[in-house]
């Protein structure tokens, strides 16, 4: 089963590098996102760099779990905090969130804005340490890179991606705000796809789909307060005024690392791929011996 997934993903890999009209090796750049984002998304960059693409990787001094990786070039940028802290910060946002009350759906809604909140703070630490380091930025462009690959949870890369004017391909879990089925106008019936945080399923009651159409609604304005600050760096930054959703709109590429053997059923948008299980190492036989 995992081998046939993983077949699927290299072959659709192989798909979507010819559509970038890449055929033979190319030049990609690697904005990741930290803890299991990048362990989702490191084996793909892996296997890119032993198959003959240059890939840069571009990670901050200071991670919880990024560091060099195989087949590839890493930079660093200094960032303004060390590996400690933000150990500290993620502890202290993890205790917050998971000492909430989140006994009914208003509770459930009032955490949903606290996140948001507090994740407006978190994925903007790293944005102007590498987008305000012109010796980087130029190097970068200097490169002359044919594609971005990078999370969407921190809006640092996208942000890259879209000052070096090349094509994007993100990857994700589930994004907090549901960005991409935002950005890329993706249809979602509140009737039947839960949204996050509300503890539904695809099985509604007539409150419960009223309460999800209400937070279905809600998406845009918690993408606004999610990216917040990372709005004003992005104009900043491009000068003009702009917002991630609208840079993440010209996406070229959505990766979604799942599989509907875990989420509900929900549409997808032509460029959106899943790619669930594709990191997944080859099982080893069972043991015919049972105790
Ligand atoms: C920019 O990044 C380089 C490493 O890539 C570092 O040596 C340099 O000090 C940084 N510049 C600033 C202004 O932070």
């Amino acid at each position: 089963m995992n081998d046939r997934i993983v077949r699927m993903a290299s072959s659709l890999l192989l798909l979507c590098l010819f559509c970038l009209g890449s055929v033979k090796a190319g030049k990609l750049l690697v904005v990741p996102s930290d803890g299991s984002h990048w362990t989702g998304m490191r084996p793909l960059v892996e296997e890119l760099g032993r198959r003959g693409n240059q890939v840069v990787v571009v990670i901050p001094e200071a991670s919880l779990s990024m560091g060099p990786s195989e087949h590839t070039t890493t930079l660093t940028y200094p960032v303004p905090y060390t590996k400690t802290q933000l150990q500290e910060q993620v502890n202290a946002g993890v205790t917050t969130l998971t000492s909430t009350d989140l006994s009914t759906d208003l509770a459930r809604f009032q955490s949903f804005i606290n996140t948001m909140d507090l994740l407006n703070v978190l994925i903007t630490r790293n944005a102007e340490g590498l987008l305000s380091n012109k010796t980087l930025m130029k190097k970068l462009q200097d490169y002359n890179f044919d594609a971005i690959l990078t999370d969407p949870f921190e809006p640092v890369g996208a942000i890259a991606g879209e000052y070096l004017s090349i094509p994007a391909i993100y990857i994700q879990t589930s994004h907090p705000c549901g960005v991409d089925a935002l950005a890329s106008q993706c249809p979602i019936p509140a009737s039947y796809v839960p949204q996050a945080f509300t503890h539904f399923t695809d099985r509604m009651n007539f409150w419960q789909r009223s309460v999800n159409l209400a937070r279905t609604l809600f998406q845009p304005m918690a993408c606004r307060r999610m990216f917040a600050r990372a709005d004003e760096i992005a104009s900043h930054v491009l000068q003009r005024k702009t917002s991630m959703v609208e840079i993440m709109s010209r996406a070229a590429l959505w990766f979604v690392h799942s599989d509907f053997a875990f989420t509900f059923p929900h549409p997808l948008m032509p460029n959106m791929i899943i790619v669930g299980g594709m990191d997944s190492k080859k099982a080893n036989p069972l043991s015919q011996v049972f105790s």
